[in-house]
């Protein structure tokens, strides 16, 4: 056990106060300490600073998590005098560091969550459209989105009106039209069918006006939501009013003057409640537990789903479809190079380890997953059904690993403990991408007091049916490629090409 001296939460506050400062480079006179962290625009490289500074002065590691439950410096100080007059300190002599381990985040009913407000009601009769003319969708600038949009646009002759964060239409248009030029969809021929709605799903009416959330309303012929704030390290609080409030927004407008199809993009995140370890799940499954998901974005996930399931009870024709994890293009190699898998495989590389857990990797390449979509929401017999767009040949951890050491890389296999300590002490800067992502990978949570890697391995995780989804693909000659060497090649090919990786 260490001993510590005890801080009241006046002097953490002015700490704190001039900490803020400096990193953001203002007078502490400017710094609100009831003011919302995230309204100062901190990244997670400076909250990670601010965490270190903390742990100088208290001389324990307080939970980077408890920026986010206690958002503003005069209750993360209050929250911090307390921890600190504890005397809950421990030392884990397995990792090598020192760890507060009595961080209680605050209680959350994930089933109170899920109400959707009694307003949202579909208007009029359901009339089924395989071939919609004008398609709203979220997400066109992240990558799913993209992809999806690729689809749509070979597929059909719709105009897509895509929902955009930006200041104007024109920085909305190029904001769409980069992320596409980024993943190699962008072609001129499109531009027109491209259209830039300026808004915010964390804005009531998505931050729209009236008269053009109106109009849309009466113009959409369907929906496709993809957008979703991708972040493994908030807890739920950071993370709802984007991704289940801004659901509800993106249903009310479903709803509104005329009934339109509703096509989410959820997750397999869903059955992360301990309920299901171990268990089948099918598609058709229904996802009631909830207690044991730790991650606030699956939770998140788990609440917004539940409320497209609300809104498909009033009337809504909803689809919805859960990836796993989306990988590359299964023929270009492009992905997504800040995605965690990506992130964790840098990130190994310059550690030199990998942890050497029992994990699947259920990773689905994203061409897979967005053609998925496209194809089953022009199917009559898709609605009211979820789908599950996982690999039906996932392949283990090891075999990745393998694959990468394959090219030349020096990667050694060691004992999760002992990469956690190597995490701890060697990463400490943000020049490894792993840095942060340490309060995701170092986190305890539960009972148990265990790592949110931990809760994912193998054993802990449900077996993900797609046995329906196969069946409904039937016939469309979509084919998910198996995760062999052929596809970790262009992979891997790609992340050197573009110099993502260095070979040595
Ligand atoms: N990637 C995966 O491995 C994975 C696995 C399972 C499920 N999913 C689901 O698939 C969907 C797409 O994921 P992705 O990988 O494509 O994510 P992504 O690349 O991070 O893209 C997220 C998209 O959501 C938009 N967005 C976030 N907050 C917004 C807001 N407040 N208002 C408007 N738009 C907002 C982003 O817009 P900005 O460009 O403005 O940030 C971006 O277009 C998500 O629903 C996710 O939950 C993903």
């Amino acid at each position: 056990m260490n001993f510590k001296q005890s801080y009241t939460a006046e002097s953490i506050q002015a700490f704190l106060v001039s900490h803020l400062a400096e990193v953001l480079g203002v007078e502490t006179a400017e710094i609100d300490v009831h003011e919302n962290l995230e309204n100062y625009g901190l990244d997670s490289a400076q909250a990670m600073i601010i965490i270190s500074k903390l742990e100088e002065l208290l001389g324990f590691k307080p939970s980077p998590i408890l920026l986010w439950h206690y958002p503003n410096i005069a209750a993360l100080s209050q929250r911090l005098s307390e921890e600190s007059s504890d005397n809950c300190q421990v030392k884990d002599v397995n990792l090598g560091a020192n760890f507060s381990v009595n961080f209680a985040p605050p209680f959350l009913d994930l089933a109170a969550e899920a109400v959707l407000d009694p307003t949202i009601q579909p208007v009029g009769n359901t009339v089924f459209i395989s071939h919609p003319k004008n398609i709203f969708l979220t997400g066109g600038t992240g990558y799913l989105g993209a992809f999806i949009i690729k689809e749509l646009l070979e597929v059909s002759e719709a105009i897509l009106y895509c929902l955009v964060r930006a200041s104007n239409v024109e920085e909305g248009k190029s904001k769409l039209e980069n992320n596409l030029q980024q993943y190699g969809i962008w072609q001129d021929k499109y531009s027109h069918r491209i259209i830039p709605i300026i808004g915010d799903l964390s804005q009531p009416h998505l931050g729209i006006n009236a008269e053009q959330f109106q109009n849309l309303a009466a113009n959409i012929d369907a929906i496709y939501h993809s957008a979703a704030l991708l972040n493994y390290v908030y807890p739920y609080s950071a993370l709802k009013t984007a991704n289940v409030l801004g659901t509800q927004e993106v249903l009310r407008l479903a709803c509104q003057t005329k009934v339109k199809p509703f096509h989410y993009v959820s997750s397999v995140a869903v059955f992360e409640s301990s309920a299901y370890a171990g268990k089948l799940v099918k598609e058709d499954d229904d996802f009631h537990d909830w207690e044991g998901i730790f991650l606030g974005y699956s939770q998140t996930k788990w609440v917004a789903e539940k409320l497209v399931k609300i809104a498909g009870s009033r009337g809504l024709p909803i689809t919805i479809y859960r990836p796993p994890l989306i990988s590359g293009d299964s023929k270009t190699g492009i992905c997504n190079t800040h995605d965690f898998i990506n992130l964790m495989i840098k990130g190994c590389l310059q550690m030199g380890s990998f942890p050497d857990v029992d994990y699947m990797l259920d990773m689905s390449p994203v061409d897979y997953v967005s053609k998925s979509v496209v194809y089953l929401s022009r199917q009559k017999t898709s609605v009211g059904k979820a789908f599950h767009l996982q690999h039906p040949q996932p392949a283990s951890l090891i075999s990745l690993v393998d694959w990468v050491r394959s090219f030349g890389f020096s990667l050694k296999m060691i004992p999760y403990q002992e990469w956690q300590a190597e995490l701890i002490n060697n990463v400490t800067s943000p020049d490894n991408p792993l840095y942060t992502l340490r309060p995701f990978l170092l986190e305890r949570w539960s009972d148990e007091q265990i790592t949110i890697p931990d809760l994912y391995l193998q054993a802990r995780r449900p077996i993900i049916s797609c046995e329906k989804t196969l069946e409904a693909l039937k016939g469309s000659l979509i084919v998910c490629p198996p995760i062999d060497s052929q596809l970790l090649m262009t992979y891997t090919s790609y992340l050197v090409q573009t110099g993502f990786l260095t070979l040595v």
